[in-house]
């Protein structure tokens, strides 16, 4: 991701989340160290991105996929892509929270081995749980 993608990043994230991240909060991860913001492209098109940081412990902050381009494999390739990150950063898990009512999101994570270690109840600002989720073990990334 570069700034030159912002308006289309934050077009999708706009469209995609009832409380989306602002430009800013794009522009200061691309800024902060320790910090992974990873767009993929379709025919030189933003279709996904990715925004993940830590220090030890990987955290997935934020990942969407445009809707018509879903079940293609590419929020995978994502995650796959930021485990080179991790594993250079020495990091050995990756964890996340996720809307306990997301269950497609949920799906998504536990089909990539990530497992719930417990809940946050109403961490949301409308009072919803986050389910926390972590895998251990990095894997080495799919081609
Ligand atoms: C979650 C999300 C990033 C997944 O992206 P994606 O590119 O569609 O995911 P993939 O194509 O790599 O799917 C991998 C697997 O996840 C599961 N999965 C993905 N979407 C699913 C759905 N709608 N229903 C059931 N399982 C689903 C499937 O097991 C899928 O494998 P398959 O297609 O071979 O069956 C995408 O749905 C999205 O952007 N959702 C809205 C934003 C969001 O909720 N982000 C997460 C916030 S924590």
């Amino acid at each position: 991701m570069t700034e030159d993608d912002l308006d289309r990043v934050v077009e999708l994230e706009r469209a995609i989340f009832p409380e989306p991240w602002s430009r800013f909060c794009f522009l200061a991860g691309l800024r902060r160290p320790r910090t992974i913001c990873l767009v993929a492209e379709v025919e030189e098109q933003v279709k996904g991105y990715l925004v993940v940081w830590g220090n030890g412990e990987l955290h997935i902050a934020n990942i969407a996929v445009a809707s018509e381009a879903r079940r293609q494999g590419i929020g995978t390739r994502l995650v796959a892509a930021c485990e080179d990150f991790a594993r250079s950063s020495g990091c050995r898990s990756l964890c996340l929270e996720v809307r306990e009512s997301n269950a497609i999101a949920r799906c998504f994570y536990e089909g990539l081995g990530f497992v719930q270690t417990c809940v946050w109840q109403g961490y949301y600002s409308n009072g919803e749980n986050a389910v926390i989720m972590e895998r251990k073990a990095i894997r080495v990334a799919p081609g």
